[in-house]
């Protein structure tokens, strides 16, 4: 029995080590988009696959017999083609998904289905930071008369898109003492997020609480129907010892 683990969060790191304790054997998976360590001793593979007919080779030439999904709430394609994939082929099947973020007293939270609909919670004139990362900044159409600011890890390949905005790159982890500083010497107004959940991302949503901002948060897109879910690294494992 192979475990294919795709990761590329936290989850996927523990969840891949944690079999590879368990004396299961594992193979995880990363897209390759940032630097994301995992376990010494824990095999890799690194990259897309190549589309579908690609996953399945990778299946059948690592002898793989049950596939986690453990990747970000956000990457919906990789997880719908998975679950599609595991579905036709009878290949056991579990999506991690963390639970995502519940406010708290003094939070001023707004909730949206698309990038399209930040524009009409950020008056013209005020400025608004995106914590949604660079690949979808294209979508969040309508902020012109806005300033805006968007987060990346990497180096900025260019000049900003919007007329009256800039990059802002830094890599996590953040603290609530980093971020409140930043947002406050940027002058922000409106933070923007993904609602990734999980803890290593709140540092900025405590941040705006505490200056008083109000926060937008991109709804996370659905599950693949009739796929098995858990919520954490535990009942992951629990499963895979099931197997
Ligand atoms: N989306 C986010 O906000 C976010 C945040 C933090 C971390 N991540 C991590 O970054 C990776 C890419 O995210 P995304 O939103 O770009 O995904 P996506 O849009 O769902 O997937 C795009 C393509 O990336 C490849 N891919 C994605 N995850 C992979 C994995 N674990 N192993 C091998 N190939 C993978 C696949 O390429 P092929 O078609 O060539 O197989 C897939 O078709 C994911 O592993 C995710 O866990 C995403």
């Amino acid at each position: 029995m192979t475990v294919l683990v795709l990761a590329g969060t936290r989850e996927g790191r523990e969840i891949a080590a944690g079999l590879a304790t368990r004396s299961v054997s594992v193979l995880a998976s990363l897209a390759g988009r940032t630097r994301q360590p995992l376990k010494a001793g824990v095999p890799v593979r690194t990259g897309g696959f190549g589309g579908e007919a690609g996953f399945r080779e990778v299946v059948a030439d690592r002898g793989i017999t049950a596939v986690i999904d453990a990747t970000h709430p956000f990457a919906q394609d990789i997880t719908e083609r998975t679950a599609r994939i595991c579905r036709e082929d009878g290949l056991p099947h579990l999506v991690v998904r963390r639970p995502g973020w519940t406010p708290e007293p003094g939070d001023d939270w707004t909730r949206i289905k698309a990038e399209a609909d930040l524009a009409a919670h950020v008056p013209r004139g005020q400025t608004v930071f995106l914590a949604t990362g660079p690949q979808r900044l294209d979508a969040f159409t309508g902020l012109e008369g806005r300033r805006v600011l968007c987060r990346r890890i990497d180096p900025a390949p260019g000049p900003f898109p919007h007329e009256n905005g800039q990059w802002v790159v830094s890599r996590p982890p953040f603290s609530i003492n980093d971020e409140t500083a930043l947002f406050a010497l940027l002058g922000v107004d409106v933070l923007a997020t993904k609602d990734s959940g999980g803890e290593d991302g709140r540092a900025k949503l405590e941040a705006a609480r505490a200056l008083g901002l109000k926060v937008v948060l991109l709804d996370r897109p659905p599950l693949p129907e009739g796929a098995r879910v858990v919520e954490t690294v535990e009942e992951a494992l629990q499963w895979a010892e099931g197997l």
